[in-house]
């Protein structure tokens, strides 16, 4: 069998940990393969796309900005991708078919069954801050979990409005000035903007008004310990890392590109908090 070549598309992705976990899963499974990195032109996504189709490129993961277009140029998608507006893994097959999947609520799900296993996303409503894609894909994995109710809560109400718009009966949107009210009752509050990366503009909620037992979990990863997190283990929660969210979707991303389920342990973390400059 020949070489299997997949790797990471985006702008910029000099900073992508996905080389570095799927790289170390490769040499762990001893699989004949590559993971590349692909900076795409910001105008070129299309290009590149119909530039792959039927070569021995099996598949690219899909990273900042070009999630939606992804999932827009792919000929099919699955039911994850298609809630969640986004793609994150594109897989090219030999026939020249592209097919668009999003394993980021895989991910998401699997950070929280890590490091907060006794969190259920079917025990309560649960809070996602921020109305992106990032939040969007949230809240579509955790309706699809069974989540009785996801509150969104944005700067931007009417972006919160939307999402909450394509899962009804299921979600609602909060404007940030409701944020409290947003918070009373939940059995997790979850950051998906940007806000906290770089330690820059820490997320500032009353988070003391979700009750002590609510987990709180940052998909931003850099830093481990956001502000907000450090908030949240200072209150005695539960606290779930976006380094968890970002190996638990790879995983899903491997086996399709690979055919091999990646191997089990942490020492994939630990190279990702090296990276990172963390302490393990
Ligand atoms: P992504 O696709 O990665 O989720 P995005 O679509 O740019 O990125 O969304 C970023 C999210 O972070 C949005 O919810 C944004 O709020 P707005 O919809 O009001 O823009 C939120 N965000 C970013 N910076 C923010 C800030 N300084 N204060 C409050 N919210 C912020």
């Amino acid at each position: 069998m020949s070489r299997l070549i997949a790797g990471v598309a985006g702008n910029p992705v000099a900073h992508s940990l996905s080389p570095l976990i799927h790289g170390e899963w490769i040499a762990a499974t001893g699989i004949d393969g590559s993971y590349e990195r692909f900076l795409v032109s910001l105008d070129g996504f299309a290009a590149f796309v119909a530039s792959r189709r039927g070569t021995d490129l099996r598949g690219v993961n899909i990273t900042i900005p070009f999630k939606e277009q992804a999932l827009a140029l792919a000929d099919d998608a699955d039911a994850t991708a298609l809630a969640a507006g986004a793609a994150n893994v594109l897989l090219f097959s030999t026939d020249g078919r592209v097919t668009a999947r999003n394993t980021d609520g895989i991910g998401l799900l699997a950070a929280f069954a890590d490091q907060a296993p006794a969190f259920s996303p079917k025990a309560g409503p649960i809070a996602v801050i921020g109305a992106g894609g990032a939040a969007k894909g949230a809240v579509a994995a955790l309706v699809a979990a069974g989540a009785p109710q996801v509150r969104i809560v944005n700067r931007t109400l009417a972006r919160a409005e939307a999402i909450a718009a394509a899962f009804p009966g299921r979600a609602r949107a909060f404007s940030w000035e409701e944020a409290e009210a947003a918070l009373v009752g939940v059995g997790a509050v979850i950051n998906a903007t940007s806000r906290g990366l770089n330690g820059v503009d820490d997320l500032d909620l009353p988070l003391e008004a979700a009750p002590l037992t609510a987990v709180a979990m940052d998909m931003v990863y850099k830093p481990l310990r956001t502000g907000f997190l450090k908030i949240a283990k200072a209150q005695g929660r539960t606290v779930v890392d976006g380094l968890s969210m970002l190996i638990g979707q790879a995983r899903p991303s491997f086996e399709a590109f690979y055919g091999r389920p990646a191997p089990n342990g942490s020492k994939v973390r630990d190279i990702c908090l090296k990276a990172l400059g963390e302490a393990p």
